[in-house]
């Protein structure tokens, strides 16, 4: 690849060894101290590594000491129950990043002998391992000079000279990704690729750059010519679709709650919830073309709840505060609806169950279900008070 094809103007070789030398000076002054840069076994930084992706360092660090705590090494991992796995990752969200990693814990086992793969290729190889985590376990664990390119990285980057092109879109990492392989500091991988990132999440936040504090703001072109507005170039992204559900919190006559297990290769997979419907109007509209409406008057989650699950409760008349939960690709509201039935009307399986209220810890659930959960029990607390 030829940078200046892409209107990149690389420096020269006095320029990198003193940017190399300006950044890892500010990064031995300033980086945090964070759990696992106190170690460098490969197995604590491909933890950390996974759960800070779409995660926020601040959340991440007692999930990454309860994940060591329960899962100590990678055979532990390899070996793992799926629902104390998923009670580990419990509200971190993007629950395929932690069967991905149970795995490659797996694959570790039979293909390395348990030992964690030493070289780029095998890392990357693992599932769930994109260049990125790669990257980053290659030269934090191993000291190779492997670059790590999130999208902090990209857009400290596109800072520093100036690229036109959209960090959002895949195909353009190439260009950061072989930005970094010239600037990457050959003696301390590791570091010089934290120390971006530590740039990238505060001083050159998206949200509020303090431009003016940057160590590297001397080398930055943007800086330089007064256009740290312009970069990066980056496409807004694309809305969540909004979907609207309806969920059931139904108990019986000793308090037990009735829950179900997700068992569809769905978003949430394998956790517990409330049973939960997706209003029908939408498909409804997709199949008759009437008007939405009609479909909407028409439609009776209480009804459809009875038919699906053949169960006739007693209604609450009780309204609860309705619960919105946002994943990257859609968003959620949710109605929710609480009835009452008798113990024996529910044939209970694999995947459906009364569950006690103190019993509830136990089971896996993800954070919509939680919050439907509290705005149920606010209502209830509230009559009770
Ligand atoms: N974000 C992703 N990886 C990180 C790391 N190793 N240190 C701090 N923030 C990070």
């Amino acid at each position: 690849m030829n940078l200046a094809d892409y209107g990149i103007d690389m420096w020269d070789t006095d320029k990198i060894v003193s940017f190399r030398k300006t950044l890892l000076a500010w990064y031995d002054k300033e980086k945090r101290d964070l759990p696992w840069r106190r170690s460098k076994n490969p197995y604590h930084i491909w933890i950390s590594e996974i759960m800070l992706q779409q995660t926020q360092v601040i959340t991440v660090i007692p999930y990454y000491q309860r994940f060591l705590k329960w899962f100590p090494t990678i055979s532990d991992l390899a070996h793992a129950e799926e629902e104390l796995l998923l009670k580990a990752w419990e509200g971190l969200g993007y629950y395929s990043r932690v069967r991905n990693m149970q795995a490659a814990a797996q694959q570790i086992m039979t293909e390395f002998s348990g030992q964690f793969p030493t070289t780029y290729d095998d890392i990357r190889g693992l599932k769930g391992i994109g260049p990125y985590t790669a990257g980053a376990i290659a030269s934090i664990a191993f000291d190779l000079p492997e670059p790590a390119v999130d999208g902090n990285v990209m857009r400290v980057i596109a800072r520093l000279f100036e690229v036109d092109y959209d960090i959002g879109d895949p195909k353009n990492r190439k260009i950061f990704q072989h930005i970094m392989k010239i600037l990457i500091d050959p003696k301390r991988p590791g570091d010089f690729n934290q120390a971006l990132m530590d740039l990238g999440t505060d001083i050159e936040s998206a949200k509020n750059p303090r431009p003016e504090e940057s160590p590297i703001r001397f080398f930055s072109a943007a800086y330089l010519h007064g256009t740290m507005d312009k970069y990066p170039i980056k496409k807004p992204k694309k809305k969540p679709r909004p979907l609207q559900l309806d969920a059931f919190i139904i108990s019986n006559d000793v308090g037990q709650l009735l829950l179900e297990k997700n068992t569809e290769q769905t978003l949430l997979a394998g956790f517990w919830s409330f049973p939960l419907l997706e209003s029908q109007f939408k498909h409804q509209l997709d199949l008759f073309d009437q008007n939405k409406e009609d479909v909407l008057e028409n439609y009776d989650p209480k009804a459809t709840f009875s038919q699906n699950y053949q169960l006739h409760p007693d209604w609450s008349s009780e309204t609860f505060p309705a619960v919105s939960h946002t994943f990257s690709h859609q968003k959620w509201h949710i109605e929710l609806h609480s009835g009452q039935v008798e113990t024996e009307s529910v044939n209970q399986s694999a995947t459906l169950t009364w569950v006690a209220l103190e019993q509830l810890e136990q089971y896996p659930m993800a954070t919509a279900q939680k919050k439907m959960l509290a705005s149920y029990l606010k209502i209830c607390n509230q009559k009770k008070a």
